[in-house]
């Protein structure tokens, strides 16, 4: 079976208080945390004519929090709800059919798990079920994905291709707000991305859970589509967390730990971590920008001068995420030159 353990979609409404394997050590309880006095992350207007104040706007945000929100960025209305509509419909399908929609790869490209989906490794699991899959321009692993719910493929593979455009846009901002070639990022170190739809079901005692993980991404630049109306993503700074409160047809863009070691630490792959909620059930959709597996990964010229040295090594991405998998986003400490 291509899922490890049982989704929680299938058994949480059976439960009055949460199973021993899904509590957290107390120092990572949501009962426990410092909440940040920052209320909210920056929001971007991408339709703001001043294109320089947008880029000022990026940068600053980026090297602040790795976090913002962007509005009027372009993506039509109505692709984001049928999305999230097919979604919503995948995840309330019977266990049975998502498992056959979710392994047509026999090499596991498509994927439904539970928790981070490394469960070995963690000291307790995440009140989650995930379904990933590459999405990469040139249509290769379409015909991996699900076919259902109806319209999967169709609406699925457009909103891919919107996201690619978008976040290919961002990057050429913050490309252009620090002096980087236009294009960087638009051929290698944007070649492989990946979607994630996360189901958070609702959970009987959210102040013990976490739906995910304190984490980085482990990539260049993320995507995220919340769910209206449902808080649960939190940002860590400073030793705080910040809520980031969905705001109606924005997406929240967060730098990952590829684009820090690219701008040699200037722009922050922040940690963030997802808490749950005692209803209802909470959908987000994460698109990826994630380099080649051989793309070589490692401060751009123009960041690591005879000014500001080279803090980290460069070594092919692949190598990188191994790394990152054994050891976790600490990893990063020993990794520094
Ligand atoms: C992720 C992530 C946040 C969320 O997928 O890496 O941080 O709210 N998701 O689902
Ligand atoms: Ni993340």
């Amino acid at each position: 079976m291509n899922m490890d353990g049982k989704l929680v979609s299938t058994w949480y409404n059976l439960h009055s208080s949460v199973p021993e394997s899904y509590v957290q050590p107390a120092e990572r309880q949501p009962c426990n945390a410092v909440l940040s006095t920052i209320k909210t992350i920056p929001v971007i207007d991408l339709g703001g004519h001043d294109r320089d104040d947008i880029i000022r706007n990026i940068v600053k945000s980026s090297e602040e929090y790795g976090f913002f929100q962007v509005v009027n960025h372009g993506v039509a209305k109505e692709l984001m709800d049928d999305t999230l509509r097919i979604f919503k419909e995948f995840h309330a399908m019977p266990a049975n059919e998502k498992l056959i929609e979710s392994s047509k790869d026999p090499n596991g490209s498509c994927k439904l798990y539970t928790s981070s989906g490394r469960n070995c490794a963690d000291v307790a699991k995440y009140w989650k079920d995930s379904l990933r899959h590459p999405c990469p321009p040139s249509g290769e692993f379409t015909e991996y994905w699900p076919e259902k719910p109806e319209g999967y493929r169709e609406i699925v593979g457009k909103y891919t291709q919107e996201l690619r455009a978008l976040g290919l846009r961002i990057l050429d901002l913050i490309s252009e707000g620090l002096g980087l070639s236009p294009n960087y990022f638009s051929e290698e170190l944007s070649a492989n991305p990946v979607l994630i739809s996360h189901n958070y079901p609702p959970c009987p005692e959210p102040s013990l859970t976490l739906g995910a993980s304190s984490h980085k991404d482990p990539n260049i630049l993320t995507i995220l589509f919340q769910e209206p109306n449902i808080t649960a993503l939190q940002v860590l700074k400073d030793g705080a967390w910040i809520p980031v409160e969905p705001i109606p047809n924005a997406f929240v863009v967060n730098m990952g730990l590829m684009l820090q070691i690219i701008t040699n630490g200037r722009l922050i792959g922040a940690e963030h971590r997802v808490i749950t909620n005692s209803s209802p059930n909470r959908h987000t959709i994460a698109y990826f920008i994630n380099p080649k597996k051989d793309a070589i990964i490692g401060p751009a010229k123009p960041l690591a001068s005879s000014t500001s040295q080279a803090i980290y090594p460069s070594m092919p991405f692949g190598e990188l995420l191994e790394n990152f998998m054994n050891k976790g986003p600490y990893f990063e400490a020993e990794f520094r030159l």
